[in-house]
Parts: C-alpha cells; sequence; structure tokens
C-alpha cells in the first residue's frame, strides 16, 4: 500500500521505534526492501537519490515500477516512495511522478532560504496528501554527489523549519553518508538532545544509517529519531555476495551466467541487511 510517511512516522515517535529509509537503485533492490518489509511485518520507506531516479531512467518510471509491484506482490504493509535529498525541482519532478513522500534539502542555502522553499513545498505537499522531510545542518561525505560537510544543526533553526509544518526533519548530529571513517567522533547527542527539545514531537531522521553502532542507534531513537537512512550497507551487502558468487565460478557453471541466477545471491544480502535493520530499528510487526 503507497502511503505518505506521516502517519507511520508518527506512530514509530510515539511508540519509540524507527522505520528504515532503504534506497533503491534498481528492480533486484525495491524487491527485496518490499517483501522483507511484507514478511516482517513492517512500514517501510524507499529512498530515491536523484542519481538513484537518473539511473533508473526518470522518476515516472520508478513510481511506475514501485506501484505495480505493490500491487504484484501483493503488499499490504504501509510503503512511502520518497525523494531523498532532493533539489528544489528534483522535488517539482517526484510530486509529478506520483511519489508519497518528499525530502527536499535545502541545507545548503542560508537559513531564509531553506525557510522560503521549504514553506513553499510544504503547502504544496499538504494539499496533496504527501509528506515533506526538510533539512537543517548537513551531513557529511558524499552521496550520489549530494556532498556535505557535515556541520552539527542549530536548534534554533531547527524550529524554524519545524513550525513551517514539515512532517519529518533532518539534523545533522555529526552523521556521515557511506562508511565511517576509523577516527569519526560518534554521533552528537548533545545536539540531538537539543534540537528534540526545540521541536516537540516532530519525527527527527537520522541519514547515514550505515556502520552506526547499535547502541548509538538505540539512543538516538530515544530521542525522537523516528526514521533511519541505510544505503551504502545494502550496497556493500550486494557487492560482497555477487564476488562471492563469480570467484567461485558460479556464473561458468550451467546457465550461471543467467541474470536471474546471477543478481539472486545480491538480492538475498539486500533482504538480510534490511531484516537485520528492521529488528534493530524495532519497526517489525508495526505495519
Ligand atoms: P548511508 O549510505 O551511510 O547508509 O546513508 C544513507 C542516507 O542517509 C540516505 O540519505
Amino acid at each position: 500500500m503507497l502511503v505518505s510517511a506521516k502517519e507511520m512516522l508518527q506512530k514509530a515517535r510515539e511508540g519509540k521505534y524507527a522505520v528504515g529509509q532503504f534506497n533503491i537503485n534498481n528492480l533486484e533492490w525495491t524487491k527485496a526492501v518490499l517483501l522483507t518489509a511484507q514478511e516482517m511485518n513492517s512500514p517501510v520507506i524507499l529512498g530515491v537519490s536523484e542519481g538513484a531516479g537518473k539511473y533508473m531512467t526518470g522518476f515516472g518510471t520508478v513510481a511506475a515500477m514501485v506501484k505495480a509491484m505493490i500491487e504484484e506482490l501483493n503488499i499490504t504493509v504501509p510503503v512511502a516512495l520518497h525523494l531523498d535529498h532532493g533539489t528544489y525541482d528534483g522535488c517539482y519532478k517526484c510530486i509529478k511522478a506520483g511519489f508519497s513522500s518528499i525530502m527536499f534539502d535545502g541545507s545548503h542555502y542560508p537559513i531564509a532560504e531553506n525557510v522560503e522553499k521549504t514553506k513553499e513545498l510544504v503547502h504544496v505537499t499538504r494539499q496533496l496528501g504527501l509528506s515533506l522531510e526538510a533539512e537543517v545542518g548537513s551531513i557529511g561525505g558524499e552521496e550520489d554527489g549530494v556532498v556535505g560537510m557535515g556541520e552539527c544543526a542549530d536548534p534554533e533553526e531547527c524550529k524554524m523549519i519545524a513550525d513551517l509544518g514539515v512532517d519529518m526533519l533532518a539534523a545533522g548530529i555529526g552523521n556521515i553518508h557511506g562508511k565511517y571513517p576509523a577516527n569519526w567522533a560518534g554521533l552528537s547527542f548533545e545536539t540531538l538532545a537539543a534540537v528534540n527539545e526545540k521541536v516537540g514531537e516532530m519525527p527527527l531522521v537520522l541519514h547515514g544509517g550505515t556502520g552506526i553502532p547499535e547502541d548509538m542507534i538505540k539512543k538516538a531513537i530515544s530521542l525522537g529519531v523516528a526514521k533511519i537512512n541505510v544505503n551504502t550497507e545494502c550496497q556493500l551487502s550486494f557487492a560482497a555476495a555477487t564476488r562471492e558468487y563469480i570467484e567461485a565460478g558460479k556464473d561458468q557453471q550451467g546457465k550461471g551466467y543467467d541474470p536471474r541466477k546471477l543478481l539472486a545471491p545480491g538480492t538475498e544480502a539486500i533482504k538480510a541487511t534490511v531484516r537485520e535493520k528492521i529488528e534493530l530499528f524495532g519497526s517489525a510487526n508495526k505495519a
């Protein structure tokens, strides 16, 4: 069932668990995430970066594939199709394509411009019943060409954006896209606690979910995080399983070169990662 992320995140925040956003890249990714969420009776968010949207030939293709797959696979758990780190133009493209949720990442604009553009998008998404995520501060590292310096968010600025009526807020708290470096200082719980205090019941979003230790994930959830984004970890699992298949020469045995066989171990590996995260985030049986 394709839905906005609003209700699932409010329930998660109240129930002290988080819904996973798993970024998708193609049919295998989408199928793996949807089937696992259904198996675990968990709400789920499919994240699509602008780069991934382009790779899949456009947001219209993505929306059509996701909607058809939900129907063909009889997926009954709530699923949100969400633009990840959207530009202003990208947001409008996804709204037109039929996404159910949008992230406008205005974190690189001066705060007044971030406020102005977010405010406009709150108005548009509300009218259409879509959910909207905004960002303050920045997520470190690089994801599909979106580069951030990793500044911690200013809690006052978070309040300004939250008060506009967004449905979820991503605040930079020392989190990074991709693998965490060995000298990573960890999440800034001081920032998270201060933001949480300012924004009331607003569901908070933790980007850079790959490689964050379990205890930090749990603490973040206790401080208002209701959505956790995972991208790189599924890519690493997929790559490792595919490598193992090829290095074992399985693509050269029988019809092992058949793409349906060649991509199967990677797809299973994505499912295992998604399963592990859903368990850790506590969203199993919350559909
Ligand atoms: P990772 O790639 O570090 O898991 O981050 C995902 C993310 O935050 C998507 O916006």
